[in-house]
């Protein structure tokens, strides 16, 4: 599994997708450029996304609001005092941690020793092994499993009542279980909020200081009246947007999918006080449906429903997806209550409300979010898509199965030889669809490694000119999955193209 996400990685930045920012000054822990493919496939990400919610949907309407806000927005939302990670450093390796991430790694260890138990009973017992009653009769993989979720449910509850000395005990009792990390010279356990600060104005004395935003929410809570009352928006309605925010994260890794500059998509839907369940499961139902519908297969999801909540939720799931190191989260929606509008409204001294015509009352509305990450759908989609196939006539390809409305270049056009007119052909070709779809040329190399090289982008179409295309204006058509060539009329293309790609 480790080297299926390494060669992600290096796939992402050999084929222009994604590369580390600032690179030649050694990179940016946790930060990362977009490249001319991967800007693509992120803009298509963004755009499926908002056609689903914004363009579908008669009740919810777009915001862009900005990233910076005023500092008092982040006390009413609760960021400044309760938006923290953790944190514990070891005094021998002079390295810090995440304490609730050190604590989830063994408690993953125990599972990985259960994983293990399960697999050498397999190979022992062959085709008579039932799997579902090993794992609930052995004792060695019920003890470990336990134990694991013994860790977690302590974890959980030392975090939720905020005792850090808890999980600095923790810490130090796993420790001794387990020897070969063995070292106990553990500072104590401190909060360390995300937020970034930044300044505003000039002059040291009077400026300001600010945050960027950790989240895109609040930027549609106080600007929800707004939006309601310019949109005559009636409740239940939404408001979407998709934008940058900032965390400071702590433990940066596993590529893009823990960043500290990312970008959310959000929708906060405003429903009446009491109606809140009814829309909290219809969000959820739908968006799993959305991520269902581009085809990376429905195995590769699953919902965790949260029993411990955040201090402004009273329902909240995440939907989970299957990386390439496990099923981690990958969407949260959560129903927030009033409590954003209630504390806005208490921080600015004005009223959040909203007359209810039908009920004729006036109420803070509640809220169900849907808040996913650009940046981790894209690597949902991008590492899924990535294949090794071994071909009948036994070599390997790279392909790139992107979902082919998601494919940064639907189509690209190679003349067969560059010469005999057929690249002007080909260009004149390119001229026609590029009004209708992001199409690319290429000349270089023989024919066989660039159709191989447009396996590896993710390319639905080949459209190859030949000496044919001269006489009767046909063209072949490869698809990019079964490798099948069609020969084709020039002017169908268009029409062959829209029929795969559109969204
Ligand atoms: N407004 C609610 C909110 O921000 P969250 O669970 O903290 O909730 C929502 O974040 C989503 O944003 C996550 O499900 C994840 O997809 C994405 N996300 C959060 N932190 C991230 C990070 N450091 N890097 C990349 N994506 C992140």
């Amino acid at each position: 599994q480790e080297d299926i996400f390494k060669n992600v990685i290096s796939h992402a930045k050999e084929y222009g997708f994604i590369f580390p920012s600032s690179e030649i000054y050694d990179g940016l822990s946790a930060v990362y450029d977009y490249a001319q493919n991967g800007v693509e496939l992120k803009k298509n990400i963004r755009e499926y996304w908002w056609k689903a919610m914004v363009q579908l949907n008669e009740n919810i309407v777009g915001l862009d609001a900005s990233i910076l806000m005023h500092p008092t927005t982040w006390k009413a939302s609760g960021h400044v005092d309760a938006f923290n990670d953790p944190l514990i450093d070891n005094k021998d390796s002079k390295r810090r941690y995440r304490a609730d991430v050190l604590i989830e790694d063994y408690a993953e260890k125990l599972n990985i020793k259960a994983i293990k138990e399960v697999e050498k009973a397999k190979t022992r017992f062959g085709d008579a092994f039932n799997e579902q009653e090993f794992v609930t009769t052995n004792p060695r993989v019920m003890e470990y499993k336990a134990r694991e979720r013994e860790i977690l449910e302590r974890l959980g509850r030392s975090l939720g009542n905020e005792d850090l000395e808890d999980v600095k005990a923790l810490i130090e009792e796993l420790e001794i279980a387990c020897p070969e990390t063995g070292s106990r010279n553990w500072t104590e356990v401190r909060q360390f909020n995300l937020m970034f600060g930044t300044k505003l104005g000039a002059s040291a004395d009077t400026a300001m200081d600010l945050y960027l935003r950790p989240e895109t929410a609040q930027g549609i809570f106080v600007n929800f009246l707004n939006v309601q009352k310019s949109g005559r928006m009636k409740v239940p309605f939404g408001i979407a947007q998709t934008g940058k925010a900032f965390r400071n994260e702590i433990v940066a890794r596993q590529f893009i999918f823990r960043m500290r500059e990312f970008e959310q998509m959000e929708m906060q839907f405003f429903v009446r006080p009491g109606d809140e369940m009814k829309h909290y499961e219809f969000w959820k139902e739908a968006r799993l449906k959305w991520h269902l519908s581009l085809g990376l297969g429905k195995e590769n999801y699953r919902f965790h429903d949260h029993e411990k909540l955040a201090h402004y939720a009273n329902a909240a799931a995440d939907i989970e997806f299957n990386f390439p190191f496990g099923f981690k989260e990958l969407e949260g929606i959560h129903s927030r209550t009033d409590f954003d509008l209630k504390a806005h409204e208490k921080f600015s001294g004005r009223k959040l409300q909203y007359f209810d015509a039908e009920l004729n009352q006036n109420y803070v509305p509640y809220v169900v979010e849907t808040s996913v990450g650009l940046d981790r759908m894209f690597l949902a989609v991008f590492a899924t898509s990535l294949k090794e196939e071994t071909l009948e006539d036994g070599s390997t390809r790279t392909v790139l199965k992107l979902p082919s409305v998601l494919a940064p270049t639907k189509a690209v056009v190679l003349p067969l030889v560059k010469k005999d007119g057929l690249p002007e052909i080909a260009h004149k070709i390119v001229e026609d669809l590029k009004w209708d779809f992001n199409v690319g040329y290429d000349e270089k190399d023989a024919v066989g490694r660039r159709y191989r090289r447009q396996d590896a982008l993710g390319t639905p179409f080949c459209i190859t000119v030949d000496h044919q295309t001269i006489e009767d204006q046909t063209v072949t058509i490869r698809h990019r999955d079964t490798m099948k060539q069609d020969r084709v009329k020039i002017s169908d293309l268009n029409s062959i193209i829209e029929n795969e790609v559109s969204m």
